[in-house]
């Protein structure tokens, strides 16, 4: 099913080609020498054994046996997955292939895959999957076992994982890690935070939600997320996320940070699972680390669009057969220092766009996808800050497919899909959302570097030791 999508799109020509043709090449091309160093850096970490690539690239017969959808996938740039548009914008821990690698793995399957000097090949690096930070301070389990079934569908949980602490304490980093690395996609979770008395019990209620199967369950109500007199608690979106693959973004020493109060729950919303072929579980956890103090430059989040500070004008909706694009703008009244974008669609989503322009005209870049997929939801990091000026106006487009080739099209035939405007969503409704993670402007912050490992200017030896 995945490759009649892909095949769709392929020949509907709607990606780019490189023009591989003008890149040097080797007379000979062999695995040893030239496509392992590619495969272990850029297919390993995903398609090792547990993890969530469908079978491991590693060794010469690994790829030889996948040789033709290899040169596939690579040559479309279907894999590795890295929906933005490099030529647009740069971002850390980019995934993907540059020409010349593109150009060598196609001669080396078209030769006939010569393996080389295998014998004197480094072994594989290793991989380890423990947490980058070392030992957490407390450990956030959800309560329960998710039972996922084999029916090789993709499933979309919300859940929460909820927790109570002595006291209040600061937060430095949450990562996320999943039971079972070979089934979960992506996961996107926020901080709810409980006001002194506001909430008896925290663990009480369903602790997930199947938004796959149970449709129109309001899970948010369902999982008893409310205080206990129906009003809302605070949430931080996207506190923590998760993508196979990808080290959780760590930024600077003095940047960002959480406040847990003693009551609390870290909302999955939502846990992505990947088609599992047989029926299995997962239980995953959450990796807190405390922090001395209150965050010095506390993280902020600027969400446009869909249940955002700017509406999506005129509102999402689309006829069956529609193809529309759609926009939302919003000027800024301060200065931002920028540190990572995250645009959001569903199953309908084709193409994103955003960028801003400055008063006096002139246009930053942020994120602009060609060829949205739904599965891959990533979390755009820049490698240093970009300063937004105050008065600058953010535009984003999202452009979205009704038809009944849309590749991701959930309904046959196509129906009449609304933008959502409610939390309580369900997948098949729309919606176009644009977060930009950021932190309030100061003079300087554009060249604060947020690659992990990279002290900004920010207080460099405790960066580096704290990693
Ligand atoms: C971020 C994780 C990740 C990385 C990195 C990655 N893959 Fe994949 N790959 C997947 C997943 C997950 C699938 C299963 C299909 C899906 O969910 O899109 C997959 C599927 C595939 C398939 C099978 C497609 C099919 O439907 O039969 C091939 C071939 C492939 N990958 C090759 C590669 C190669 C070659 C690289 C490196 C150049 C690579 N992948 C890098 C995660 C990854």
């Amino acid at each position: 099913m995945v490759i009649a999508a892909l095949c769709l799109q392929a020949c509907g020509g709607t990606r780019p080609h490189d023009p591989v043709e003008d890149v040097m090449l080797p007379d000979t091309v062999t695995f040893a020498e030239h496509i392992a160093p590619i495969v272990r850096t850029k297919c390993m970490p995903c398609h090792r054994p547990g993890q969530i690539g469908p079978f491991p690239l590693i060794t010469c017969s690994d790829v030889r046996r996948k040789a033709k959808t290899v040169r596939f996938m690579t040559s479309h740039r279907y894999m590795p997955p890295w929906p933005a548009d490099t030529a647009y914008t740069r971002f850390l821990g980019e995934q993907v292939l540059s020409a010349r690698q593109i150009a060598l793995i196609m001669k080396w399957v078209d030769t006939g895959a010569f393996p080389g000097d295998t014998a004197h090949l480094k072994p594989p690096p290793d991989h380890p999957d423990d947490p980058p930070l070392g030992k957490p301070d407390l450990v956030v389990w959800l309560p329960d076992t998710m039972h996922v079934p084999g029916d090789a569908r993709d499933r979309f949980m919300i859940a929460k994982a909820p927790f109570e602490i002595p006291r209040d304490t600061f937060v430095r980093d949450i990562v996320f890690v999943p039971g079972n690395r070979a089934l979960v996609h992506h996961m996107n979770g926020g901080l709810i935070n409980y006001a002194p008395d506001a909430k008896t019990d925290v663990f009480s209620g369903h602790r997930y939600i199947d938004a796959t199967v149970q449709k129109g369950v309001d899970a948010f109500t369902a999982l008893r997320l409310a205080n206990d007199d129906g009003t809302w608690p605070a949430l931080t979106p996207s506190a923590v996320n998760y993508l196979p693959g990808m080290l959780p973004p760590m930024y600077p020493e003095g940047i960002g940070g959480y406040h847990f109060k003693r009551k609390g729950a870290i909302l999955l919303n939502t846990l992505h699972f990947g088609p599992a072929p047989h029926d299995t579980i997962d239980r995953s956890r959450f990796l807190v680390y405390y922090a001395a103090g209150p965050p010095k430059r506390p993280l902020k989040e600027l969400s446009m669009g869909s249940l955002g500070v700017a509406p999506v004008d005129p509102p999402l909706h689309l006829e069956p057969g529609q193809v529309g694009t759609f926009h939302s703008q919003y000027r800024l009244p301060t200065a931002i220092s920028v540190l990572s974008v995250n645009p959001h669609m569903h199953l309908l989503g084709r193409k994103f766009l955003a960028y801003a322009v400055t008063e006096s005209g002139d246009t930053i870049p942020l994120v602009r996808i060609n060829d949205w997929d739904f599965r891959w939801q990533f979390v755009y990091t820049f490698p240093h800050i970009v300063v937004l000026p105050k008065g600058a106006t953010i535009h984003m487009y999202g452009t979205f497919d009704n038809t009944a080739e849309s590749p991701q099209q959930p309904f046959d035939p196509p129906r009449e899909v609304i933008g959502t405007d409610s939390p309580f969503m369900r997948t098949t409704d729309e919606m176009l959302q644009f977060f930009i993670t950021y932190i309030d402007h100061q003079e300087g912050d554009e060249r604060i570097s947020l690659a992990p490992g990279v002290s900004g200017v920010v207080s460099a030896p405790a960066a580096a030791a704290s990693r």
